[in-house]
């Protein structure tokens, strides 16, 4: 028995209807509603809902093409099986146009039809099955798709947030070794803001000379912390009054060494660090600690060098109570231009000394 399987018979020929429904009902099995007009048939479909429909398609009161077409309308994946008064071949090729699953013209041959039916309702179950199917891919799909967007949002926040922290980290870590390296300056009130001056003086030469700001900022921050590897020099070394012993001049060359060593592991400081570490190399190759020679130093740790040259001159020491007058230190910056500073920094520096 095909107790679910639901056929709608649609024709006015009631001689006919009645003896094929006997047939599909009691031979068949199947559930069969009867319609002898294509407008109740299409109303009873409505509101029903069918595995199969029979139709005579040539029906008084519609044209098969709207029967057919109101039919799809309904349910697009019915499958309508065409009564035909006689098999007519461009008759056929219209109805087939038309969405038609197949055709049976009289005479009825049953075996034919009982293999339609079956083969129109399995047919119909399966595309039901693949609509769901494909209903139920979509839904996912778009609660995927919702997933997604919630995701890639999550993502993007948590970004933000890492980057902020990044920054926060940043700066608390700029700050503490600004502290650090103003600390080093403190412990001789000989050189208490020496830094900070020195980036002002380098600044200044640094935009006389053109640099981007970029680099004037990375020059300003070499500054701060040129001298934080003081911190690895012994304070009587530091602040001796008399000259100092080659081992002591050993300690003190030291500095900008000890200063990479502790600033090495903040990698967003690269380039400040390579300009601490050579803020002490002459332009003809006798600093240290590489012994770099004329453009192989880097533009802005000679710029470092001159400034820190010009504010130790410029500032009491330990060693020389008075400082030297502003002419005397540039008489003196003058005459090691070439040999221990790069001449174009001299140049950019006679330009801006009178406004530092
Ligand atoms: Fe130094
Ligand atoms: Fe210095």
């Amino acid at each position: 028995m095909q107790e679910n399987n639901k056929i709608l018979f649609i024709c006015d020929d009631n001689e006919l209807s009645r003896y094929l429904i006997e047939k599909l009902m009691v031979d068949g099995g199947y559930f069969v509603a009867i319609e002898p007009t294509a407008k109740r048939g299409l109303a009873t479909f409505k509101d029903n809902g069918f595995d199969l429909v029979i139709a005579k398609t040539q029906m008084p009161d519609l044209s098969p093409q709207d029967l057919i077409r109101e039919l799809k309308a309904i349910d697009p994946d019915c499958n309508i099986i065409a009564l035909l008064d006689e098999h007519k071949q461009e008759v056929l090729e219209y109805l087939f146009s038309l969405g038609i699953y197949d055709f049976i013209a009289k005479p009825i041959n049953l075996e034919k039809l009982f293999f339609l039916v079956k083969k129109g309702i399995d047919m119909h179950t399966l595309m039901i099955a693949n609509r769901r199917l494909t209903q139920g891919l979509k839904e996912s799909n778009s609660a995927l798709e919702k997933q997604n967007t919630l995701l890639a949002k999550r993502i993007e926040d948590s970004t933000k947030n890492l980057t902020r922290l990044y920054e926060d980290l940043r700066s608390t870590y700029m700050r503490t070794i600004k502290v650090l390296a103003q600390a080093i300056d403190a412990r001789d009130h000989y050189t208490h803001s020496h830094s900070e001056n020195v980036a002002k003086i380098a600044v200044a030469i640094a935009s006389e000379m053109g640099l981007s700001a970029k680099d004037v900022e990375t020059i300003r921050q070499a500054c701060e912390l040129h001298d934080l590897g003081k911190i690895g020099v012994e304070d009587c070394i530091l602040g001796k009054t008399s000259s100092l012993t080659d081992e002591e001049w050993t300690q003190i060359r030291r500095h900008p060494q000890i200063a990479v060593q502790i600033l090495e592991p903040l990698t967003f400081l690269n380039d400040v660090i390579e300009l601490v570490r050579q803020h002490h190399e002459h332009y003809n190759g006798t600093g240290y600690p590489v012994g770099g020679k004329g453009e192989d130093i880097p533009l802005g740790a000679r710029i470092i060098h001159l400034a820190d040259a010009y504010e130790a001159m410029r500032s009491a020491r330990s060693y020389r109570k008075i400082p030297l007058t502003k002419e005397a230190a540039v008489e003196e910056i003058k005459k090691h231009s070439g040999t221990q500073f790069d001449p174009k920094v001299v140049e950019a520096f006679l330009k801006v000394v009178d406004r530092l």
